[in-house]
């Protein structure tokens, strides 16, 4: 939950890690540091605070030039953010340095022992420990760097992604992995360290991503050497060419990843359908499915797992698959799933749900799941992430990176993959009659010109925002297939402006939080057409008559609701179980002005990090 970087080659190291930390700042943005070596001394400098203050720290204070570098930025596990806790960290020699992207579980007792050794520490992080243990090793075993780390490796608990070296050795850097995502960009003569591949994709296309505990030895002029951190066996690289390219990761005119994301549904769920829906043969394509068919259709049930925004889109996804493939589904948090002792049977089909594809909470629900015998499927937007890897099969949603913390393209490509999967079981089961089967192909085909339309109510929501901008409580409401549109709403809503946002089935609200209305409250609904429409307009009536101010998200044309509520604002008609796809589109563009007339950080809202890779 931490980014890191590092380089070592012919080029100057100092831009390339600080633009790659500004690339990873999504990861975490607590507090930031960077190491850097010129073949004679070490300049560190670390700071609170996000990248652009460590720049600002750097240029004044360090000498920036060396070919050799690491960079880090933090989301703080252990210690609170300040510039002592920040990485790199030296070890007690000052000889090796590290970066560490994780959490060492057992680091306290190794720091007792290390302590009692003679060992001291500067900081509050587990990360120091390691280091220092490393060093311990080294100097013991008289080992090389590379067998200290692994040594060192062999007695920690935990998660990392790490990569350390030696002052004394200063062309070769050694990095591992256990749990948190690191990649090894391969350039002519150079080599980049990564989180992910964004830092370094204008320099190469040639990366290898490290297996769990795989590590590798980075030497100038030689090439990788990958090994198994427990039995030393020899791996071997392989080199993936990959296909992101520099205009995904940057904001292309607008001021905020998120704002350009949400932009970007149109194009991303398009993406997302692309070559797999062929409305005019009737046909969903999907290997991943279509291959493991026989699952799907012997399965007892479905269970989705998944946390935040996409457990959203599994909620989604349990009306659709029970509406149109009639198979019972159940979606659980991942976080309480993997603790739960769940019954699971070798009938169960899994899914999970991951953008990031990186969330440890689902990763290690996805290994209960499999070692109970379940068939386990991925619906993740990183391409060769840990979820993606760990999973029997899945479908990539192919939404592009999503930068902006707040997930929104995420979410409703999540919806896309789902609901073919939910059309492609409907029809091999027959629950679904071939007009109807071929009537949700036609629609959701049309979906993304739908999106478009429907983000032309951005300047209307603007000024809804200027509105509600200074409230300290909102309620979001929906029933049936926009409940979970409402929880979604309301996430977006409390995450990145700090207003406190709760969703809830519309007819639950006369069980008790009714209670909270008043002409304070703003209440958001989605009283689309189509879906307990009667029942909702019921719902916002009695809103109205306790003086609630409500913001209702319609179908096009609509009178009655327009007359009750004080603003309204109107999506494409479309049928009801690929309604959110277009209802969830104003309530991202309501959070985003929202927070953006606070003064909120929109693309990296306090304490927050986008990919959860700690539990
Ligand atoms: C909210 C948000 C988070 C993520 C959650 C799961 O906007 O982004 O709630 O949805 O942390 O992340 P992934 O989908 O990467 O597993």
């Amino acid at each position: 939950m931490c980014g890191i970087v590092g380089y070592i080659g012919h080029r100057d190291a100092y831009p390339i890690i600080i633009k790659g930390l500004q690339r990873l700042e999504y990861r975490g943005y607590d507090s930031a540091g960077i190491v850097l070596f010129d073949g004679e001394s070490m300049q560190l400098s670390k700071t609170k605070g996000k990248v652009e203050d460590l720049k600002n720290k750097s240029e004044a204070t360090i000498s920036t030039s060396g070919k050799l570098g690491l960079g880090h930025t933090r989301w703080a596990t252990h210690g609170v953010p300040n510039d002592v806790n920040s990485h790199p960290h030296y070890s007690n020699s000052g000889d090796l340095v590290i970066i560490h992207n994780g959490i060492i579980e057992n680091y306290e007792s190794i720091k007792k022992a290390l302590i009692k050794r003679g060992y001291s520490f500067e900081s509050d992080t587990d990360t120091e420990v390691l280091i220092n243990l490393i060093e311990e090793v080294k100097k013991k075993e008289g080992v090389k760097l590379g067998k200290a780390v692994q040594l060192a490796l062999n007695q920690v608990v935990g998660a990392y992604a790490i990569a350390v070296f030696d002052k004394n050795k200063p062309d070769e850097i050694v990095v591992a992995k256990l749990g948190s995502p690191l990649a090894i960009g391969i350039g002519e003569n150079e080599y980049f360290i990564a989180s992910d591949a964004s830092p370094f994709i204008e320099f190469t296309n040639n990366a290898v991503y490290l297996e769990d505990k795989e590590m590798a030895i980075i030497r100038i002029g030689k090439e990788i050497k990958l090994r198994k951190i427990e039995d030393d066996a020899i791996a071997y690289p392989n080199i993936l060419e990959l296909q992101l390219n520099l205009e995904e990761i940057e904001k292309g005119g607008y001021d905020h990843f998120m704002l350009k994301e949400i932009y970007e549904q149109p194009r991303a769920i398009l993406d997302t359908y692309r070559g797999r829906l062929l409305a005019d043969q009737g046909l969903i394509r999907m290997a991943g499915i279509d291959q493991n068919l026989e699952k799907f259709m012997n399965a007892n049930r479905i269970i989705i797992v998944a946390c935040g925004t996409s457990w959203h889109a599994g909620l989604v996804a349990e009306y659709i698959f029970e509406d149109l493939a009639r198979i019972p589904v159940e979606v659980e948090y991942a976080s309480e799933f993997r603790y739960r002792n769940p019954v699971i049977t070798d009938n169960d089909v899994l899914i999970a749900i991951s953008q990031s594809g990186e969330t440890a909470d689902t990763l290690a629900a996805i290994k209960m799941a499999k070692e109970k015998g379940a068939f386990v499927f991925g619906v993740c937007n990183v391409v060769g992430s840990s979820i993606a890897r760990e999973t029997h099969a899945g479908a990539y949603t192919h939404a592009g990176p999503e930068i902006g913390v707040a997930s929104t393209k995420a979410f409703t490509t999540q919806i896309t993959v789902l609901t073919m999967i939910a059309l492609k079981l409907a029809k091999a089961k027959g629950s679904l009659s071939e007009s109807k089967f071929h009537e949700f192909l036609t629609e959701l085909e049309g979906i993304p010109e739908k999106v478009e339309n429907a983000l032309q109510t951005n300047e209307a929501i603007r000024e809804v925002a200027l509105s509600y901008k200074d409230s300290t409580n909102c309620l979001y409401l929906g029933r049936g297939y926009n409940f979970p549109v409402a929880l979604e709403g309301a996430l977006k809503l409390k995450e990145i402006s700090y207003i406190h946002a709760e969703g809830y089935p519309a007819a639950e609200m006369k069980h008790g939080p009714i209670a909270l209305i008043d002409e304070e409250m703003p209440v958001v609904v989605i009283a689309t057409r189509k879906g307990h429409y009667e029942k909702v307009v019921s719902n916002v009536q009695e809103i109205k008559s306790r003086s609630g101010r409500i913001i209702a998200v319609v179908t096009e044309g609509d009178t009655t609701v327009k007359k009750i509520a004080d603003h309204v604002i109107e999506v494409p008609e479309t049928s009801e179980p690929l309604s959110p796809l277009l209802t969830t589109i104003p309530l991202q563009l309501l959070s985003y002005h929202i927070a953006l007339m606070r003064g909120c950080n929109v693309d990296q809202p306090r304490n927050l990090a986008k990919s959860v890779t700690v539990e």
